[in-house]
């Protein structure tokens, strides 16, 4: 077999080049090769080592065919020690992203060069993971206490330019790379510099303090991660003991992450996300359409935000409302939220300039006609969402695609409004739209194959993640969130507070909890999507009845300052409100609820067994395509915690005979009706069978 690594000499120096696309992953034939390089170079008369990558990136990371399996010598570890060890001078030339082992080797190299849009990451804490080759141990040592920090616990990649800054690398290369790495190769030879062994530097001064001052910022973020508190502690070693008595910490440290069952969650999840873009009966050289403008109806919170997310991606956008007036209000909500970005740095002024010129606001369906996409984000009204498709139809050029941003309602009878249902799709975007990463596709049955292939690359352009889904009442994430709010709102009628439910699933690792989410979105918003359903379809009113009366009551939620919570008008923050408990103390005695006291984990089990139940449902009907689709919508549209897998890989993690068992208990209790077993569930239960078990064998991708 043609090893990844190839040898030679230029110039008196031995050049180790890495041909291994797309991205040199350290599989096990790169790290032989390289070590091969090492030894080569070691045997014959050459005065420095190259190592550098053809391709597009130099090595960004692990082989993940390999991930799980054991690990075949030369491992990583002690490829990097070798390279360390060299008596010959190494350097390392990056260009693309040097990531995890990747910048691993380049930290044991004695000396890195770059190009200047080159950038250095070590990502392993978005896997539950650590740098387990030295990482933890070389970085502090050459950029310092506050860089390690920064680049480990977040994951984030730093662009060459700033890496120089730190002491990361140590030049920036204009030009071809190989030529100037040669010639700062020859250049470090000719001024004598030294072998610089990374493991032998000093660390700075004043380290260990500077380590346990961050200490508190970093588990405030980590928010019950334990990865990030890990690499503080590797980082701590490295700054307080020997070099070899860290590295070996850094190993068990590394080695419990693997175990470590949010190490598996983040793996499910990294897998997962990558899945949920494939669709099963696409084929892979389906067809797409140009899409070049974008036009919104619908200038609202929604229609704002998704212009924005298509002119930060370089569409061209319009933006259409009833009147002047409505346009216009969009466009200034538009400005302040470009003008938040500048602000917070998220945007340089010029960018945010150059995006904002690209939408722009009308009045005339006539301006509009030549939009390759348009979205509507009209009022949710069925009825209204007719009038506006017969309209698009009568209106819109051929071939362009008609989508609607709708949360709730029927896709297929707004097509039905067109003569041209093909071309018909629901792209559902969660607020606020120009940040939040999820896109649910809801595709009907009559949706054209190309219209789907293009949606979902359009989706992957403006950096949205896809999850295909078929229609039914709320799709993935809504239908399975009336669950989890249901639970939510009877734990508050049997004994909870709205503090007491919410922080039971903030501690447990929700970004918020139920009902102060209720109160962000605007508790009028599900009040008036009740009032459109025919009463017998609006469930028992008593689960909303609280609800109910803070919205009649102009408790709104944060908008109005008051909702399940008061707000303080300056911090927003939440205040627990009397007022509120007495509400559902009333409502309670109104249907001869008891109050008892309702412990957390009651809390938490009750709200996601409640939602693992209906997401095993919808992959059991087929409206999601597979279990991991189902958690992506959660951790991306809905705050769950990455770190726990989502919904159903949590419910597989604690067990699927455990979640049954529960759930049957909890009809027993509650009321049977409320908990029907997902079919699916039961059937998996039957088998023996988890859900990744059934996914592999039965589902495939
Ligand atoms: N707000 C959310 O959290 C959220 C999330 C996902 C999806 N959605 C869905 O997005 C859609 C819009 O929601 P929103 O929160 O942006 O509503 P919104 O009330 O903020 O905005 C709706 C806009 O549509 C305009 N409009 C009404 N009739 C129109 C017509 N005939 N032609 C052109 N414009 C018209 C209104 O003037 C208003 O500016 C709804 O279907 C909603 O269910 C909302």
């Amino acid at each position: 077999m043609n090893s990844p690594v190839s040898f030679d000499v230029v110039d008196n120096i031995g050049v180790i080049t890495i041909d291994n696309p797309p991205v040199n992953a350290l599989s096990h034939a790169v790290r032989a090769g390289i070590q091969s390089g090492i030894r080569e170079a070691a045997a014959i008369d050459v005065d420095a080592v190259l190592i550098i990558c053809a391709g597009r990136t130099f090595c960004a990371g692990a082989d993940i065919t390999e991930f799980g399996k054991p690990p075949k010598s030369p491992w990583l570890p002690e490829l990097v020690d070798e390279i360390e060890a060299s008596d010959k001078l190494v350097v390392a030339a990056l260009h693309g992203t040097a990531l995890g082992g990747g910048f691993e080797v380049a930290l044991a190299s004695h000396y890195r060069c770059a190009v200047a849009d080159a950038a250095v990451g070590l990502p392993e804490v978005k896997l539950g993971l650590l740098p387990g080759a030295g990482g933890t141990q070389r970085t502090p040592r050459l950029g310092g206490v506050a860089t390690a920090v920064q680049l480990m616990t977040s994951g984030t990649p730093m662009p060459a330019p700033q890496a120089l800054e730190a002491g990361l690398i140590d030049h920036i290369v204009d030009g071809d790379l190989k030529a100037g790495a040669l010639q700062y190769t020859k250049k470090l030879l000719a001024d004598g510099a030294p072998i610089r062994r990374t493991s032998e530097l000093p660390v700075e001064a004043g380290a260990a303090e500077l380590v346990a001052g961050m200490r508190a910022e970093v588990a405030k973020r980590a928010r019950g991660q334990h990865a990030p508190l890990r690499i503080l502690e590797c980082i701590e070693q490295a700054v307080t003991v020997p070099f070899a008595e860290g590295y070996r910490r850094e190993r068990e440290l590394f080695t419990e992450s693997m175990q470590d069952p949010q190490s598996a969650a983040l793996r499910h999840v990294f897998f997962a996300e990558r899945n949920a873009s494939k669709i099963k009966d696409l084929p892979k050289d389906t067809p797409q359409r140009d899409i070049g403008t974008v036009a919104i109806i619908g200038a609202g919170t929604m229609g704002g935000g998704i212009a924005m997310s298509a002119a930060n991606a370089g569409y061209s956008v319009q933006l259409l409302d009833i009147d002047k007036d409505a346009v216009d209000r969009g466009l200034s909500v538009v400005d302040r939220n470009y003008a938040g970005m500048v602000k917070r740095g998220k945007l340089s002024e010029d960018a945010a300039k150059a995006c904002r010129e690209k939408i722009r606001g009308t009045t005339a369906y006539a301006d509009i006609a030549a939009a390759d996409l348009v979205i509507e984000a009209v009022f949710e009204n069925l009825d209204l969402k007719k009038k506006v498709f017969a309209q698009l139809d009568e209106t819109m050029k051929q071939g362009a695609i008609l989508a609607t941003n709708t949360s709730y309602q029927d896709v297929d009878a707004i097509a039905a409004a067109t003569g041209r249902p093909q071309d018909v799709i629901g792209l559902h975007f969660f607020s606020p739209a120009h940040i939040m990463k999820l896109l649910e596709i809801v595709r009907t049955d009559k949706t054209a194959d190309d219209v789907l292939a293009t949606s979902m690359a359009f989706a992957r352009k403006i950096r949205k993640v896809p999850v295909l889904s078929r229609v039914c009442y709320g799709f993935i994430g809504n239908r399975m969130l009336r669950v989890y709010m249901r639970e939510a709102q009877l734990c508050l009628l049997e004994g909870g507070t709205p503090e007491s439910v919410d922080t039971a699933m903030e501690d447990w690792g929700m970004a918020m909890g139920p009902l102060s989410v209720g109160d962000l979105a605007g508790l009028d918003v599900g009040y008036k999507a009740r009032e459109s359903l025919p009463p017998e379809e609006r469930g028992d009113p008593k689960v909303t009845r609280v609800a109910d009366l803070l919205v009649e009551a102009g408790r709104l939620g944060q908008k109005t300052g008051a909702g399940f919570y008061r707000y303080d008008p300056d911090t927003r923050k939440r205040i627990p409100d009397p007022e509120v408990v007495t509400i559902i103390e009333q409502v309670a005695n109104e249907y001869g609820i008891a109050r008892r006291d309702i412990d957390a984990a009651e809390v938490v089990d009750r709200l996601l067994f409640g939602l693992a139940n209906e997401g095993l449902k919808i992959v059991g009907e087929g409206i999601a395509q597979r279990p991991g689709d189902v958690d992506i919508v959660y951790i991306y549209g809905y705050g769950f915690p990455a770190y726990r897998g989502g919904p159903l890989h949590y419910a597989d993690s604690v067990g699927l005979d455990h979640v049954l068992a529960s759930i049957r208990e909890f009809g027993k209790r509650f009321g049977a009706e409320l908990w029907t077993p997902a079919p699916l569930l039961e059937e998996l239960v039957a088998n023996k069978q988890s859900l990744a078990d059934w996914q592999e064998h039965n589902n495939g991708i």
